[in-house]
């Protein structure tokens, strides 16, 4: 229909729900955004498809592990995933669960359209199974044990539906040569064809050993086996069935880990060529985040989490570093100092500077209102020029997918206009009339390009540039500017600049760090010390992370939690830590070193000979860099949570167990 947007339909993985989101994941949904507002002030409009993947044997276990039903399991950690996606302002356009309902019907018809045209057939798949796991083990040989519970594996048979995989061969590999674009990056395509070209076995895409899946329809106890199940969600989001009527498949893009991209190069296209659906236009694979280069997991204590960095720095320096550190494509090492050091200088001490001295010395100068240029001299028309030519070359990397060389370029424009006005000095002239047309050359000048900036720079940092929009009073949201148009020499003069906003306050990198730190323990051992002591007011983390008041826990779990009768021995203030007090504790057995959030409202000394309840078994963690071994009871009192210790009116032996 003519003056209709072309659409751009992208996707991010599904999340498995057997664990909560970590800066790897956070990584693929930032890209996304970050595409999904490029494309949008390109004119698009766009789908973002997130979800999460909520079936199969490790969540039948999780859920058998928390005493719950799967079904209230995997609502509760979608819900999880659903709002941190919303807090950190990267939400779904479309959220798709694998339990909704449009999945299940989506995934029994490409089946069901993969089967008529007799791709699907009956068979017998054999593989290593644990009995007391009911699971089959992937990639487990005779004799193999179970690597969950240890226990031998044995070989079993059963009976699946099996997807003619080696069918595709051919078309896959003709596919891949008439869309050479469709797999990215290139090193990652050979990959791929080589895999292919070595020959592609059958695939089982059902299971009768496995309770917590979508029933194969009449076919029960069948259920689908994860990837088939899995990728279908793509198209679920877009109304399945009914895409015709959506409109918005085939996808544009798929954005995966590495880890994953045979899945939606192989497995994934070939499911649509049997069933004759359009295919994906777009496969990208990018690299891992690895902590101390190694991949993060849970059990390794090395996740670094996304919700403590976006309380500290703001999302947008999350953004910022996770788009220019690493080459999109390669892996990348995650580091806490590099992130705080690049927030420093690129965004505390470049944009940041610049847009606040900017409109200071326009406000100043002229009222605050933005001044018109005056004459043009050689260098004035040579920053005009340079900006003008970096626009065409941002977009590019941009479109190419180079987002660090893309913010690199726009990063060289920061310090192109930090360098003239070093040079030109606006605050060293006078207020005869020919400086004064000096002064609004300038300031006009840094103002334009500071514009230019802003809205290149928007998708990646959409709060700030939001905010210096704003603060150079230009019209209309950052968000509406079509970066097609984007040219030189369209600032609104003589417009009033907004109110002045803080962009990136500077911070102190050891602090800085050891806050996330402390922020990020909290959200994983949500039985905060009392309370809730060096997180910001704002921030809500381990509220957020903590069971609901309302749920009863059984007699055994309380039993859990080893509680003691303890005597304060020392008490001091930590430097750097307000609320902090650094205690130490006989407990009986023992002298505990232990952190609480008290400081504001006791006096270390007031505390010694104190005798309080004690959680001794708690893990012991580190707070603002200090080890605290145990925790101290107090109730919080009032709004401010004002913490009140739990003491005994009767003498009680320290050591003493509380039950
Ligand atoms: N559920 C499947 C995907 C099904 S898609 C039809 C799955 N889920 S996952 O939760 O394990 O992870 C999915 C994605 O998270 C990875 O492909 C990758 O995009 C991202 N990452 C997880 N850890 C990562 C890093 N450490 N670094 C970068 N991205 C990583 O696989």
């Amino acid at each position: 229909m003519p003056g209709q947007k072309p659409k751009f339909y992208l996707t991010t993985p599904i999340y498995y729900t057997n664990g909560l989101p970590h800066i790897g994941h956070t990584y693929t949904t930032v890209v996304a955004d970050v595409i999904r507002r490029y494309k949008r002030m390109h004119g698009y409009e766009v789908v973002m498809t997130t979800g999460t993947d909520e079936h199969g044997v490790n969540v039948e276990r999780a859920a058998k592990n928390a005493g719950v039903p799967e079904s209230e399991f995997v609502a509760k950690m979608a819900a999880a995933w659903r709002s941190l996606w919303d807090e950190l302002g990267v939400p779904a356009d479309e959220f798709i669960r694998t339990t909704d309902l449009r999945h299940v019907r989506t995934v029994q018809w490409l089946f069901k359209l993969c089967r008529e045209n007799g791709y699907v057939y009956k068979g017998h798949y054999t593989g290593q199974y644990c009995i007391y796991d009911n699971a089959f083990v992937n990639d487990a040989k005779p004799g193999d044990n179970c690597p969950d519970c240890g226990r031998p594996t044995e070989t079993v048979t059963e009976e699946n539906y099996f997807f003619k995989l080696s069918a595709f061969q051919k078309p896959l590999l003709d596919f891949y040569k008439k869309n050479p674009e469709f797999i990215q990056p290139e090193s990652r395509k050979n990959e791929i064809v080589t895999f292919v070209e070595g020959g592609l076995k059958d695939l089982s895409i059902t299971r009768t050993t496995i309770r917590w899946g979508i029933p194969v329809p009449g076919e029960e106890p069948h259920v689908f086996y994860v990837w088939f199940d899995a990728l279908t969600a793509y198209l679920s989001a877009v109304d399945g069935p009914e895409y015709e009527k959506r409109g918005m498949w085939p996808a544009d893009l798929h954005l995966v880990g590495k880890d994953i991209i045979r899945f939606h190069t192989v497995y994934w296209p070939a499911f649509l060529m049997a069933a004759m659906l359009p295919l994906p236009k777009q496969v990208w694979a990018h690299g891992w985040f690895l902590m101390d280069a190694s991949k993060m997991s849970k059990s390794k204590g090395n996740v670094v989490l996304p919700r403590p960095i976006a309380n500290m720095l703001g999302m947008d320096a999350l953004r910022y570093f996770l788009l220019r550190e690493v080459v999109f494509g390669q892996d990348g090492n995650f580091s806490y100092d590099a992130l705080v050091t690049r927030y420093n200088s690129d965004l505390a001490n470049g944009l940041g500077n610049l847009a606040s001295r900017t409109a200071a010395m326009i406000d100043k100068n002229f009222g605050g209102k933005i001044p018109k240029a005056g004459k043009l001299r050689a260098q004035d028309e040579t920053l005009a020029r340079e900006t003008q030519s970096a626009i065409g070359d941002i977009l590019e990397h941009f479109a190419k997918m180079e987002f660090a060389r893309g913010l690199e370029s726009i990063w060289a424009v920061v310090s192109a206009a930090d360098r003239y006005l070093t040079k030109e000095q606006p605050w060293a002239l006078g207020d005869s009339e020919a400086d004064t047309q000096r002064k609004a050359t300038i300031l006009s000048t840094t103002a334009e390009l500071l514009r230019i900036v802003t809205a290149l720079a928007h998708p990646v940092l959409p709060e700030s540039t939001a905010k210096i929009w704003m603060l150079l009073g230009q019209p209309g949201s950052v968000s509406a500017v079509e970066l097609d148009g984007l040219r030189w020499g369209q600032l609104a003069s003589g417009v009033q600049l907004g109110k002045a906003q803080t962009l990136f306050p500077r911070v102190e990198k050891s602090e800085a760090i050891e806050r996330i730190e402390s922020m990020a323990n909290e959200e994983l051992n949500p039985t905060a010390p009392i309370p809730a002591p060096v997180t910001t007011p704002t921030s809500g983390s381990a509220a957020a992370a903590a069971p609901s008041a309302s749920e009863k826990i059984g007699i055994e779990d309380f039993a859990k939690v080893e509680m003691r009768v303890g005597q304060i021995k020392t008490a001091e203030r930590i430097v750097g830590a307000d609320k902090l007090l650094k205690l130490t504790v006989d407990i009986g057995t023992e002298i505990r070193q232990i952190c609480a959030g008290i400081a504001q409202f006791y006096e270390p000394d007031s505390l010694i000979g104190r005798k309080v309840a004690v959680v001794t078994n708690l893990a012991p963690r580190k707070l603002r860099g200090v080890e605290s071994n145990g925790m101290i009871i107090a109730a919080s009192v009032g709004p401010e949570g004002r913490p009140v210790l739990a003491g005994f009116p009767e003498d009680a032996e320290v050591g003493a167990r509380l039950k």
